[in-house]
């Protein structure tokens, strides 16, 4: 159960942004199967770099970052480097944290995203970098004033700490408003014929018994930048209706669904609803009428199947466990202290 809830940590939820670069740093400790220290990097949610503290060697996940890699050595000197100076730095770091916590025993995850964001169309770059313990919020970088911010009361000694060491701060400063972003047109350059790609979904309508919700649901669309959602009378609803997330597949494409509480409404009044799916930068809508004739179901009376909803259950469970991997980051809050490796040279700042 515990391999379980670690994964689940890892869920991977898809923001609605032009283009980005995020690398996620992860140590854990006390998690049997899963290496000490991980490290994903995302390109537009699409993973294209890989390490871990068994093999050491950061590996590219696309052809095309392969590509990068070899037409670079310095830029893969450099990824080698954050890479193994994060991992000796946290290592040290978690059992801190841990012995400060009273943590004896027990699986803990310290981790780190740091990236940046550009539009294309606006030119507009922003960049984060964000520390969490536990899955908990810790700590993170404010880039108008170089000052970090600490979500709870035991962070704050740290937080000044670090609040002071200014060339530290304006060389984050730099790298996220300089180097990733130029470092992400170099990637997007590398995979545009992938990254840059549109792949239309299928969209169909789902319901599991004749009283739940109606989903519409659509996927194997690519890029992420798209909208699902239900329209009555040609109008946007936004009540009765559930947005769910933005999720991968394996494939690289996405999935995402919408849901549509109709108990209130009555049988004639359906033909008033469909539902509308646009991706970014397509500009003809898929629009499915809502109609019986064409909701897909497996529902079997359950007195014939009972353990139906049981086994649906799991699967969905193992569904989200499949495309979850990837990387990821929930923040809740907690507590202490904390610490980074440098974005370009191994300097360790501000322990407590
Ligand atoms: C950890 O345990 C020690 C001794 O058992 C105690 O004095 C200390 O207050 C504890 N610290 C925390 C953060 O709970
Ligand atoms: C649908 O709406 C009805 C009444 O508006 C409510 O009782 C029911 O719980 C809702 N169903 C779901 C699945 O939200």
């Amino acid at each position: 159960m515990k391999d379980l809830m670690l994964l689940l940590l890892f869920c991977h939820v898809v923001s609605p942004v032009k283009h980005s670069l995020k690398f996620f740093f992860t140590t854990s400790s006390g998690a049997k199967k899963f290496p000490d220290f991980v490290v994903v990097v995302l390109i537009d949610e699409v993973p294209t770099g890989y390490y871990d503290s068994i093999s050491k060697i950061p590996e590219a996940k696309q052809d095309w970052s392969q590509k990068m890699l070899e037409d670079d050595p310095q830029h893969l000197e450099w990824y080698t480097q954050k890479c193994l100076s994060t991992q000796y730095s946290y290592k040290a770091h978690i059992d801190i944290l841990k012995q400060q916590l009273n943590q004896t025993e027990g699986v803990h995850i310290f981790q780190r995203m740091d990236g940046c964001e550009w539009d294309d169309e606006t030119g507009e770059v922003n960049g984060f970098i964000q520390f969490g313990y536990d899955g908990e919020d810790f700590l993170a970088f404010d880039l108008k004033t170089l000052t970090w911010i600490a979500p709870k009361p035991q962070a704050i000694i740290t937080k000044h700490k670090r609040d002071r060491d200014r060339p530290h701060n304006e060389r984050w400063n730099y790298y996220l408003t300089q180097g990733c972003p130029e470092l992400l047109k170099t990637y997007l350059d590398y995979g545009k014929s992938s990254l840059l790609r549109t792949e239309l979904p299928s969209v169909s309508l789902l319901q599991k018994t004749p009283s739940s919700p109606v989903s519409c649901h659509a996927t194997g669309f690519y890029p992420q930048r798209a909208m699902i959602f239900w329209r009555k009378d040609g109008e946007e609803l936004h009540e009765d209706v559930e947005h769910g997330e933005i999720l991968p597949n394996h494939d690289g494409s996405f999935q995402m669904s919408v849901d549509l509480n109709l108990s209130s409404v009555t049988p004639e009044d359906w033909r008033r609803y469909e539902c509308v799916f646009k991706l970014y930068s397509v500009k003809d809508d898929i629009v499915n009428k809502l109609d019986k004739a064409v909701i897909r179901t497996n529902w079997v009376s359950l007195s014939e199947f009972p353990a139906g909803p049981v086994i649906g259950g799991v699967v969905g469970l193992l569904l989200l466990l499949a495309v979850c991997i990837t990387g990821v980051f929930i923040w809740r809050r907690k507590n202490n202290d904390s610490s980074s490796s440098d974005p370009s040279s191994v300097k360790d700042a501000a322990l407590n």
